[in-house]
């Protein structure tokens, strides 16, 4: 066995701070996650430029901390990776900026990690005997993809949304009943008062053999659904509304990764990103899954939402491949997969 590869890896790329040391790829010695959620709370979203402020003030700390966590000295760092996309450009050159200065004091390899690889990667975590292939479903507050994943490096999009992201559409009708920022997770919990089947909601399929996703149309049902409630002088019953919305998302979620799974030949489901906490995602990927006998990893709910470790993960195997960077690494904020 060769000798033990020690990477620190630094996520920025929109409102948590994360750095942490990940050693031979799927042992996580550290991830130390500081979210700046409290802060855009009362903004109702994510304000970019508080944003990158805050990552100015957190990254090092947050660096020093993931070390000492760690029991690891800087000097037994092989390599640093880091996120530089898709995500807020201001917010990504913090992490990139410190992760560029790392690697130039230790002269060591500089890796960049595209944020949505890391979601995928959270998989190899949460299962340390997970290779590919299998297909990913990667759904968080900027992204809805369905992923064919041949090899660590080879990457097939086999259905992405037309318009709105899951997350986006949980945060906007989260807003809509009142409930708060980041609206997914308050859903989730008032779903578990309601009826889901109490109001019938569009779901959109394309046809042709497509596995895109809509959402805004949902979206716009729901706000019309609440309009007119209110213009009645009715009660909007908040729990059956968030119940239904959330059950005909997951539905599309579902049904379109599990074709995508007879699609790409694959019997292995993997789910990434903040929406795949949800829980009702969760059981009906699980349901499904087993019913049509496919196998499904998602990893825990820290690994799914924003987190280092997992762009520690996908590093890793960026660095078996010798895939480096110079230091002229720049943010990319709409990088693609
Ligand atoms: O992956 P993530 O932390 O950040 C991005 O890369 O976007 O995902 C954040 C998104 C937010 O839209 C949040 O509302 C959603 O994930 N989310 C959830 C749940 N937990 C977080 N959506 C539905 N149910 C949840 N339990
Ligand atoms: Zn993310």
């Amino acid at each position: 066995m060769g000798r033990n590869i020690i990477i620190l890896s630094i996520e920025t790329s929109c409102d948590e701070t994360s750095a942490a040391v990940v050693e031979n790829g799927r042992q996580v010695l550290s991830n130390v996650i500081s979210s700046q959620v409290e802060l855009h709370k009362k903004f109702g979203g994510v304000v970019p430029e508080v944003a990158s402020r805050k990552h100015v003030e957190s990254v090092i700390p947050v660096i020093h901390q993931s070390l000492e966590e760690a029991s690891v000295r800087i000097g037994d760092i092989n390599a640093i990776s880091v996120t530089y996309g898709p995500g807020l450009v201001g917010a990504l050159l913090v992490g990139i900026s410190a992760a560029k200065a790392l690697a130039y004091t230790l002269d060591i390899p500089l890796i960049g990690v595209n944020h949505i690889e890391g979601h995928i990667a959270a998989n190899y975590l949460q299962d340390t005997s997970l290779k590919p292939p299998f297909i990913c479903l990667v759904v968080s507050g900027g992204h809805s993809h369905i992923i064919g994943i041949k090899s660590y490096h080879d990457f097939t999009v086999l259905g992405q949304t037309r318009d709105d992201a899951a997350g986006e559409a949980f945060d906007k009708v989260a807003r809509a009943l009142g409930l708060g920022y980041p609206g997914g997770p308050l859903i989730d919990k008032a779903s578990k008062y309601g009826d889901f089947s109490s109001i019938k909601f569009p779901r959109v399929y394309f046809g042709d053999g497509s596995l895109d996703f809509s959402f805004s149309g949902l979206k716009t049902a729901v706000l019309n659904h609440i309009n007119k409630k209110k213009m009645a002088n009715e009660d909007v019953n908040l729990e059956n509304i968030a119940a239904s919305f959330q059950k005909a998302v997951v539905d599309v979620l579902v049904d379109n990764t599990v074709k995508a799974a007879c699609a790409f030949n694959v019997n292995k489901i993997a789910m990434a990103g903040g929406v795949a906490s949800n829980s009702l995602l969760r059981n009906e990927m699980h349901k499904r899954a087993c019913k049509e006998g496919l196998e499904v990893v998602c990893p825990k709910p820290s690994l799914c939402t924003d987190n280092a470790a997992m762009i520690g993960c996908a590093g890793y195997y960026r660095f078996l491949a010798g895939d480096f960077e110079q230091l002229d690494l720049n943010a990319a904020p709409s990088l693609k997969i």
